[in-house]
């Protein structure tokens, strides 16, 4: 107890639970779902290679700026930022990121509702010995029905809130322990299943072989979002979560490690999906389905199929909820600390007011499929302000604080842990966060707006 601050704050109990339960935050259906979707829509390699620029020269420095934050703040996003800065409008980030998680969650919370799904139609032996087509249509039906998506939905929430109400230490460690080893051999062994169907070398040659022609503003725009997206980054999660990490912890080694370890996962993933996409005959364009549609196929292909499917949708749906455990965390902590609340009470009070978001989300894709903004459906329409706008807005701003706004005395502090590192590498992170990364997410909005305007 002797080395705890005035407010009583749970921590990770040790290096490798603060590596997990970032890791469990970052690894989920962003890496699954999302990127190879959205790698499917945006001309493969070219979008993987600018994923990859994105996650490595941003990515790293923006995770390691929010644990600092976090860490040195001792404070949820809005509370850290008031705190580092008062009577500064930093804290207007926070808030965005509030904002941002309630968005998120909705969203995510729908995809994630589908995982749930396909495990239960994997139980059933539904999903086997169906052409891509009919996976397509089961799909499509499934997200245009009402009544089960929604089942589903609130199902997730009510898992997700009941994790996030007992506490940080044993709600969320014990989750993510043991559980994201397994994913990733499944995954794995999906691979190989998918590199060894005939004409599987078109969609490695698709994943792997950037046609730079295709790089486009959009593609760029959407690399950028979706390598924050899947990092966790930009909306203060790894804030509140590096308010909860140890002083002796090495910042910027941990979102090394954690960020190699989620971009391992998106890349194979894309080994597993886009391999199988040509082989059965399937589109890599064909949208938001793309997962759902296409692992069933390669199921179906491996002995024991219905069991790998099993084991894998229940898998993927604890992956995502370690992501929105860590969502709904930035909800409740700002709750509990700025307005006061139990955690049990802002818990209570996130998870219904994400739910009434929530449903009108999963509807989206049927009952209110016609309210549409610029051609994207409710559910599109959060993905894309989230991911393209918000979480790189928040992002920006995050760098320019550490970069140009906190002290660096501060700064050096939190990354050498009072000079017990040596902190080599604090030059090249000083240069990133005040130079490359602020101009690299301009250039990129700018460039994007440039072109919305001239089509
Ligand atoms: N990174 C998570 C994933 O890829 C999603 C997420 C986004 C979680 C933003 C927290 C904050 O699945």
């Amino acid at each position: 107890m002797s080395n705890q601050t005035q407010n009583q704050r749970d921590s990770f109990s040790n290096k490798f639970a603060v590596v997990a339960a970032v890791a469990g935050s970052a690894i989920g259906l962003g890496n699954i779902w999302r990127f190879p979707y959205l790698t499917g829509q945006n001309g493969g390699g070219a979008f993987l290679l600018v994923y990859l620029v994105c996650v490595f020269m941003i990515g790293i420095p923006l995770m390691t700026s929010e644990f600092v934050i976090g860490r040195s703040a001792q404070l949820n996003p809005y509370g850290a930022f008031k705190k580092l800065a008062p009577r500064k409008p930093w804290f207007l980030i926070g808030l965005m990121g509030v904002a941002a998680a309630f968005m998120i969650l909705a969203f995510y919370t729908t995809v994630a509702g589908w995982t749930l799904e396909y495990f239960y139609q994997s139980l059933t032996g539904n999903l086997m010995g169906k052409t891509d087509a009919q996976l397509t249509t089961m799909f499509d039906t499934f997200l245009m029905s009402s009544f089960r998506p929604l089942l589903w939905f609130l199902i997730f929430m009510g898992f997700t809130g009941y994790i996030v109400i007992s506490g940080v230490k044993e709600g969320i460690e014990k989750f993510t322990k043991i559980m994201m080893p397994f994913l990733f051999l499944l995954i794995l062994i999906l691979c190989i299943r998918s590199l060894t169907l005939p004409g599987a070398k078109a969609g490695l040659q698709f994943l792997f072989r950037p046609d730079i022609s295709k790089i486009a503003p959009k593609v760029i725009l959407e690399a950028l979002g979706q390598s924050f997206f899947s990092l966790s980054v930009g909306m203060g999660t790894l804030i509140t979560y590096g308010s909860y990490i140890k002083k002796d912890e090495n910042l910027i080694a941990s979102a090394g490690l954690i960020t190699i370890a989620d971009v391992s996962v998106a890349v194979l993933a894309g080994v597993a999906i886009f391999p199988a996409v040509f082989a059965l005959g399937g589109s890599p364009a064909s949208g938001s389905g793309l997962t759902f549609i296409v692992l069933p196929g390669i199921f179906d292909k491996m002995p024991l199929g219905n069991v790998f499917a099993l084991m894998f949708f229940i898998l993927l749906a604890i992956a995502a909820l370690t992501s929105t455990i860590s969502v709904l965390e930035v909800i409740v902590a700002y709750l509990t600390e700025e307005l006061k609340m139990s955690r049990r009470k802002a818990t209570l009070a996130a998870v219904l007011s994400v739910s009434v978001l929530g449903i009108i989300t999963v509807l989206s894709f049927g009952t209110l499929s016609n309210i549409q903004f610029s051609n994207m459906n409710i559910f599109k329409l959060l993905e894309y302000l989230t991911s393209n706008i918000m979480l790189p807005i928040g992002g920006l701003f995050i760098v320019l604080f550490i970069g140009w706004f906190y002290s660096k005395d501060q700064v050096r502090k939190e990354l050498t842990n009072e000079g017990a590192l040596k902190g080599k590498i604090l030059p090249v992170f000083m240069f990133i966060v005040k130079f490359v990364a602020p101009v690299a997410i301009s250039m990129v909005f700018l460039y994007s707006l440039g072109v919305i305007k001239s089509t």
